[in-house]
């Protein structure tokens, strides 16, 4: 009987930091530009006047103090809203692609698994870079790998059901060692000009080596997987190769990410703590043995609602349950396992769950015990 791991993690952030001062300062700017625009018609009532921003209610509302972006200067241009970044061209590496090597390599180091080692490779993401050919095949290719690789798309749990995939493809003698990459840039998909988004979002990356019989110091064996999925229009983008050919034209804006966060807020928590309590109660294992719960980075207080509901008590040490989030803003799918690396110091067979959720609806649980 051979046992599945992640044997090793890495993660990649831009460079550049924006903190909640700065990003509502622009969306300020922004926002008095727009009302001396349009006084007149804000007067006669026939444009409504934007509202201001603040720093206090980003931080009482969702816990983010700052984030890393690709393109700060273009973000907080209030002419412009939005990062910089090129089209995709022929002859250089896609952004995805050179994000995900930056990670891949870090994991590969703390797995200590050469190139030669890896069999496939795996993407998840929330956005699609472009259609075809598959990022992951553009990074095997880079890295010099056999084998095959593929993209996959399943909203916030893109990170978690791409490591499932890969235990899954192991399992079934597919493959050996599989590098899974989580490339999530998502503020070019940020309206930037709306109160209730412009601060949420940072951009970021983290890869991981599932392995069979790993012998990394790191390693964590992956005890048991638990998915779930259930529609939902609460969280959305209707950005499409369709819009081409829409003949009911909607301008950009209107494509972009849309949620009704607080009904994700009321339907998702009690949904993932659920699946959660019985997924450990199905493996015989008592919540209280779980040594962190490395989850989802979409808001801190839902982080803190999931955890009390699970250990049944509100009386937790909070480093059971990390809050990158703080620092990088909500990181899409990959924030949990941001959550894991920068966290993962556990002991011989302390025991954790790494689970993100999100658009889909979807949910992914992985309890793993330390090596
Ligand atoms: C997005 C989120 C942080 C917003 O928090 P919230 O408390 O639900 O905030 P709301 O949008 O309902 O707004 C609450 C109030 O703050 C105001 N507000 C919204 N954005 C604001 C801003 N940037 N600055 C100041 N006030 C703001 C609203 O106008 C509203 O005022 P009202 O009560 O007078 O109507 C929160 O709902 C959330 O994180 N939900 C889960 C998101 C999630 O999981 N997403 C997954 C995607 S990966």
């Amino acid at each position: 009987m051979h046992n599945i791991h992640i044997a090793g993690t890495g993660i990649w952030h831009p460079e550049q930091k924006v903190s909640n001062e700065e990003i509502v300062n622009s969306y300020n700017s922004y926002v008095d530009n727009y009302n001396s625009v349009n006084e007149d018609s804000i007067k006669d009532g026939s444009v409504a006047a934007m509202e201001h921003s603040s720093v206090e209610f980003i931080e009482k509302a969702s816990g983010i103090q700052s984030r890393y972006v690709i393109d700060k200067e273009g973000i907080l241009d209030i002419n412009r809203m939005m990062p910089r970044v090129h089209n995709e061209h022929e002859d250089r590496l896609s952004i995805h692609a050179k994000a995900g090597l930056e990670a891949a390599v870090k994991a590969m180091e703390q797995a200590n698994v050469r190139v030669s080692d890896i069999d496939a490779v795996i993407v998840g993401t929330s956005h699609a870079a472009r259609n075809y050919p598959a990022v992951a095949i553009e990074i095997q290719n880079e890295l010099g790998i056999k084998g095959y690789a593929y993209d996959m798309l399943v909203g916030c749990s893109s990170t978690t059901f791409a490591i499932n995939n890969a235990f899954s493809d192991i399992a079934s003698g597919l493959a050996n060692t599989i590098l899974v990459i989580n490339p999530e840039i998502s503020t070019p998909f940020v309206n930037f000009t709306h109160r209730d988004k412009h601060f949420i979002f940072g951009d970021g990356c983290a890869a991981s080596i599932i392995q069979k019989d790993s012998t990394s110091e790191k390693s964590f064996k992956i005890l048991d997987r638990k998915l779930y999925t259930q529609f939902s229009n609460n969280i959305r983008s209707n950005y499409s190769y369709l819009n081409r050919a829409a003949v009911d034209n909607k301008p950009n804006d209107e494509l972009l990410f849309h949620q009704n966060g607080r009904g994700v807020f009321k339907e998702v928590c009690p949904l993932v703590a659920e699946l959660i309590s019985s997924q450990l109660k199905s493996n015989d294992i008592d919540p209280k043995n779980i040594s962190k719960f490395w989850l989802h980075q979409a808001n801190g207080k839902m982080i803190r609602l999931i955890t009390s509901k699970i250990l049944g008590t509100d009386d937790f040490n909070p480093e059971i349950a990390p809050m990158p989030i703080k620092e990088y803003g909500n990181l899409a799918s990959v924030g949990s396992l941001f959550a894991f690396n920068l966290n993962n110091d556990l002991n011989s067979g302390q025991k954790g769950v790494i689970c993100s959720f999100g658009a889909g609806y979807s949910v992914c649980s992985i309890i793993v015990e330390k090596n």
